[in-house]
C-alpha cells in the first residue's frame, strides 16, 4: 500500500545540536559529546504523505524534525486512524527507540515535506559505547526520564481517584438534593392533612358521638369510622415523620450552629443521649480518645455530628447487634496534626454481623435497607454521608466483614471553612 523511501541528503551547516539538546535522554550532555552524536547521524527528507514508519514495526532510530510536520496516529480496530498528535520543527519522536529497540508503538507520517535528522540506533549506540562519561550521562538523564514518567503516572492515577470520589459525593448530594426537594413539596399537603385528620379525629371523640357508638343501629358504621381515623392520624403522623428524615438527607435542609467546642466531650455527650438504648440493647460504648490536649478544639457542627453518631449507633443496634444481642462498640478518636488543615479521625467499630462484600458500597445510597420489615427507610447512612462530606467538610468510609463487624471512619477538618454548607442552598 505505502512505499517507504528515504532521500539521505548531507548534513548542512543547520543548528542540529540545539535541537538534540532538547532531548531529555541528551540533557546532561556537553557540547562535544553533542558533536559526536550529531556527527552519527543523517538528515532525510521525507515527501508530504509519505509514512516516516509503522506501528510494530523494529525500532531503529529517533528522529529530529528540522523542518516539515508530522502525524502521529494510531489505527483502531475498524481500520480508522486515529491522530494522536503532530509534531514539528525542533520535535523529536521515537527516542526511546535508540534505547530499547523494541517496535514501534504508533505510525508516523510527514504531513508537509519535512527533514528530520534520523540517527539510528547502532551509530548511537556506537558512539556511546566510545566514551563512559556520555554513557553515564545518558544513563542519568535516563534515570531521569523514568522517574518523571512514573512520578506523572502517579499524579495521574492520584488525580484520577479524586475525581473518582468527588464524583461519588456529586452523585450522593444530587440524589439528597432530589430526596429533599420531593420531601419539601409532599410537607405542605401533608400538613394540610394532618390538621384534617386531627380535626375528623376529635370532632368524633364528643359526647355525641359516643351515643351513636352505643347505639345498636349506628354502632358498627362508627365503629368503621372511628378505627379509620385513627389509622389515618397514625398514617399520616408516620408519613410526617419519613417527610422530615427525607429532608434530612439534604444539609440545606437541617439547620446546625457553628460551633467551637472541645471534642472529646461533645462526642461523650452524644453518646450520654443514646445510653438509655443501649442499655436496653445491651450495647457497652467505649471511647477511647488519643487527641493531646492542646488539639482538643473543634470549630464544626456538633449537631450534625450528633446526627451522624447517633444514626451509626442506632445501626449497630439495629443491624450489628439485632435482636437485643448485644455487644461492644469502640469509638476512637485521634487527630493528624501533620497534614493540613489539621484532622480530626473518629472510628465507630462493632463487632457484630457485619456487612456482606457486594452491600458496602450500597449503604451510602438513600433508600437501600436491609430492615424494611422493621421500619427501616434506608435514609441513615446517606444522611451521614452528605453531612459528612458537606456540612463537615470531611470524608467517610466503612470496612466490614460478614461475622466480624463493621467500622466507619469519619475524617474531618479541625477547623470548618465557613459558609461552606450553604453551597448547597
Ligand atoms: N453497623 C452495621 N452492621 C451491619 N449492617 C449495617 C450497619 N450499618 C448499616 N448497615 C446496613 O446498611 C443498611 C443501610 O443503613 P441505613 O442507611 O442507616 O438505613 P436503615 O437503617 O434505614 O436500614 C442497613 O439496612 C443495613 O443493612
Ligand atoms: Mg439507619
Amino acid at each position: 500500500m505505502f512505499t517507504i523511501h528515504h532521500v539521505d541528503i548531507k548534513l548542512p551547516g543547520m543548528r542540529i545540536i540545539d535541537n538534540l539538546k532538547r532531548i531529555p535522554l541528551f540533557s546532561r550532555l556537553n557540547e562535544s559529546e553533542l558533536n559526536r552524536i550529531e556527527r552519527s547521524g543523517v538528515l532525510r527528507t521525507f515527501a508530504a504523505g509519505e509514512i516516516v514508519f509503522l506501528e510494530n514495526s523494529p525500532a531503529d532510530s529517533m528522529y529530529v524534525i528540522m523542518s516539515g510536520l508530522v502525524k502521529i496516529y494510531k489505527i483502531d480496530s475498524d481500520e480508522q486512524g486515529i491522530d494522536i498528535c503532530m509534531k514539528r520543527e525542533g520535535d523529536f519522536f521515537g527516542e526511546l527507540a535508540i534505547i530499547d529497540g523494541d517496535l514501534r508503538s504508533a505510525n508516523v507520517a510527514a504531513v508537509e515535506e519535512s527533514v528530520f535528522y534520523v540517527l539510528e540506533r547502532d551509530s548511537f549506540l556506537k558512539v556511546l559505547s566510545s566514551s563512559t562519561d556520555m554513557f553515564s550521562h545518558v544513563l542519568t538523564s535516563l534515570t531521569r526520564v523514568i522517574r518523571n514518567n512514573s512520578e506523572n503516572i502517579f499524579r495521574e492515577k492520584l488525580a484520577k481517584q479524586n475525581l473518582q470520589t468527588e464524583m461519588e459525593i456529586e452523585r450522593h448530594r444530587a440524589l439528597s438534593q432530589m430526596v429533599a426537594g420531593v420531601a419539601h413539596e409532599i410537607n405542605t399537603p401533608l400538613g394540610i392533612l394532618r390538621t384534617a385528620s386531627t380535626l375528623i379525629h376529635k370532632r368524633l371523640n364528643v359526647s355525641i358521638m359516643k351515643e351513636l357508638l352505643d347505639d345498636e343501629r349506628y354502632s358498627d358504621t362508627m365503629e368503621d369510622i372511628l378505627e379509620a381515623a385513627d389509622l389515618m392520624q397514625g398514617n399520616i403522623t408516620r408519613a410526617h415523620q419519613l417527610v422530615e428524615s427525607f429532608k434530612k438527607t439534604s444539609v440545606s435542609q437541617i439547620t446546625g450552629k457553628l460551633e467551637d467546642v472541645d471534642l472529646p466531650p461533645t462526642i461523650a455527650e452524644i453518646v450520654g443521649l443514646f445510653s438509655l438504648n443501649a442499655k436496653r440493647a445491651g450495647i457497652t460504648v467505649v471511647v477511647a480518645d488519643d487527641v493531646p490536649v492542646e488539639n482538643r478544639h473543634w470549630v464544626g457542627y456538633p449537631g450534625y455530628l450528633s446526627q451522624i453518631i447517633l444514626n451509626l449507633l442506632s445501626n449497630i443496634q439495629r443491624y450489628a447487634y439485632p435482636d437485643r444481642a448485644g455487644g461492644k462498640v469502640d469509638i476512637s478518636l485521634s487527630c493528624r496534626n501533620e497534614s493540613n488543615p489539621p484532622l480530626f479521625v473518629l472510628t465507630i467499630r462493632d463487632y457484630g454481623r457485619g456487612i456482606a462484600s457486594e452491600n458496602l458500597q450500597k449503604v451510602f445510597n438513600a433508600f437501600y435497607t436491609t430492615g424494611r420489615n422493621c421500619g427501616g427507610t434506608g435514609l441513615g447512612m446517606a444522611i451521614v454521608h452528605n453531612l459528612a462530606t458537606s456540612a463537615l467538610q470531611g470524608k467517610v468510609s466503612i470496612e466490614s466483614e460478614p461475622g466480624e463487624g463493621t467500622a466507619v471512619t469519619l475524617i474531618f477538618p479541625q477547623r470548618i471553612k465557613e459558609a461552606e454548607p450553604d453551597r448547597e442552598a
